[in-house]
């Protein structure tokens, strides 16, 4: 599966939803996850990402993400359609620990 992390915090582009075949984005205040059992690794939403958010959990040190999408993907609502981006979207691109720093 694929797993949206720490770097859509406050960014939210929303670009990522548009493309995924099955729909499996959902959305909370601050940031998007994937529903990991209902992604089907194909991997176009990767590219996507402005905030280059979005990784294949193959990658090192992201169980955490892995849970976080499992479980918040179970009580967010589904997002099938990209919308506005906060307007303070691009301050917060690239920013370091914004997990630490914003998520509650
Ligand atoms: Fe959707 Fe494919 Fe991205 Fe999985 S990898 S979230 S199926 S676009
Ligand atoms: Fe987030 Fe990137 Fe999608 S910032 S909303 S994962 S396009």
């Amino acid at each position: 599966t694929y797993v949206v992390t720490d770097d859509c915090i406050k960014c939210k582009y929303t670009d990522c939803v548009e493309v995924c075949p099955v729909d499996c984005f959902y959305e909370g205040e601050n940031m998007l996850v994937i529903n990991p059992s209902e992604c089907i690794d194909c991997g176009v939403c990767e590219p996507e990402c402005p905030a280059e958010a979005i990784l294949p959990d193959t990658e090192d040190n992201l169980e955490k993400w892995l849970e976080l999408n499992t479980k918040f993907s179970a009580e967010w609502p589904n997002i099938t359609q990209s919308k506005e981006p906060p307007a303070d979207a691009d301050e917060h691109k690239g920013e370091e620990d914004k997990f630490d720093k914003y998520f509650s």
